[in-house]
């Protein structure tokens, strides 16, 4: 097991990276659970894949897990289930002292962790990751929100948990799908600041989707190091450093939104085109050599993930899809942020776009 330390000033934590950390959870978690009856929030998904060992975690530590079953999907991450969740965490008298598991994807780790932020004015909560997306990304650094009919993430808090567990065991129940669409957020961190992870990635992924399970491990721990270095330094996304982590989101969100959110593109696929489209970008402003773009759209289609806007089959114009970036959460004073690259491993962050600009280019990559 590797053990990635996030320093949070205030509030540090460990990130644990290995195999067995689910069929160990109350060990673990140690002292963390403090009372009998433990606390879980899950899906059904998860639940079913994942439950068994939980149970059998706990029980042989003298405990007994009270679940919160939620259904899969986004649309978990809503209002209803908040009170849900906190209605129920309430009943069960739920301290501030007490730890409360989220087992599960990005979904089930954001609104656990934006009900613990809020209960009784912040309780602990545990980070157990089954997703690889929420294993590099999600599971560390503390964002947690839900989604309102306004759009995606934009009621939430920051507030770091207690512990994170990594089990690389909970990646080998995950739809290749899922997996492919978390790698996405694997490649990011080294087109960020890490021109030689991007360089292993290149020549690892595919084998790291396939199973490679040595390959797992180090993505994950690679990944996870570079997000805790990252948000240690900029935990309030105040100085421009942590939203370097939101490379390719513009532009995927702008995809995620014209395909409703749903399962037409996954999230972790938005990002992977969104990151191929902002190099591209970059190129066609003469920011990176078209090579690299190349390169980077290469890689995205080698493991598997959307690499060309018109494989989505849009019937949209240039200008209807970038108008969805007004909505971005990093619109300031009406201005555009936009990750873009110098190079891999070169990203930076400019407010110097236009939606005119971003509206001429994408109507061409739409078109090809
Ligand atoms: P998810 O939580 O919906 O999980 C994807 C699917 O995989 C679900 O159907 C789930 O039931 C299933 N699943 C999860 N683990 C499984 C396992 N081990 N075996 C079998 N099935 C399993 O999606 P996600 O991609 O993990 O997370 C996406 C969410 O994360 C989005 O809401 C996004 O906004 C959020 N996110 C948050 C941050 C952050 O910093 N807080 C960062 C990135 C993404
Ligand atoms: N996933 C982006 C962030 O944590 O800041």
């Amino acid at each position: 097991m590797q053990i990635i330390p996030v320093d949070i000033a205030g509030h540090p934590y460990e990130v644990r990276v290995g195999h067995g950390l689910i069929a160990d959870l109350a060990g673990q978690c140690g002292a963390r659970l403090r009372k009998a009856t433990v606390p879980i929030i899950t899906d059904a998904n998860v639940h079913a894949a994942w439950g068994g060992a939980v149970e059998a975690s706990l029980a042989a530590a003298g405990k007994v897990p009270a679940w919160q079953i939620l259904p899969a999907g986004e649309a978990t991450k809503c209002w209803d289930n908040l009170i849900r969740v906190t209605d129920w965490l309430l009943a069960l008298e739920v301290e501030r002292g007490d730890h409360i598991i989220a087992l599960g994807g990005g979904v089930i780790g954001d609104l656990t962790g934006f009900a613990a932020a809020i209960l009784k004015r912040g309780c602990q909560f545990i980070q157990v990751p089954t997703t690889l997306l929420a294993q590099v990304d999600s599971s560390v650094g503390g964002k947690t929100a839900i989604n309102t009919p306004a759009g995606k993430n934009l009621v939430g808090a920051f507030h770091q948990p207690a512990l994170v567990l990594a089990d690389l065991d909970a990646l080998t129940t995950l739809p290749v799908r899922e997996l492919a669409a978390g790698y996405a957020e694997v490649i990011k961190y080294g087109l960020i600041d890490d021109p030689v992870f991007f360089d292993w990635c290149e020549a690892h992924g595919p084998a790291l989707i396939a199973g490679d399970v040595a390959a797992r491990h180090y993505a994950v721990a690679t990944s996870v190091a570079a997000k805790a270095r990252i948000v240690a330094a900029d935990e309030f996304e105040t100085t421009g450093l942590r939203a370097l982590l939101n490379l390719g989101h513009t532009f995927g969100h702008a995809l995620e939104a014209e395909t409703g959110f749903s399962s037409r593109l996954l999230h972790g696929e938005g990002v992977a085109l969104g990151m191929v489209l902002a190099a591209r970008f970059s190129a066609a402003r003469g920011l990176m050599p078209a090579a690299d773009a190349a390169r980077i759209a290469a890689h995205v289609a080698a493991v598997g993930l959307p690499a060309d806007v018109r494989t989505l089959g849009l019937n949209v114009t240039g200008a209807q899809l970038a108008a969805h970036m007004l909505h971005d959460k990093k619109v300031d004073a009406g201005r555009l942020a936009f990750l873009l690259l110098r190079g891999i491993g070169q990203t930076f962050l400019t407010k110097d776009v236009t939606l005119d600009e971003v509206s001429v280019f994408l109507a061409g990559a739409l078109q090809g």
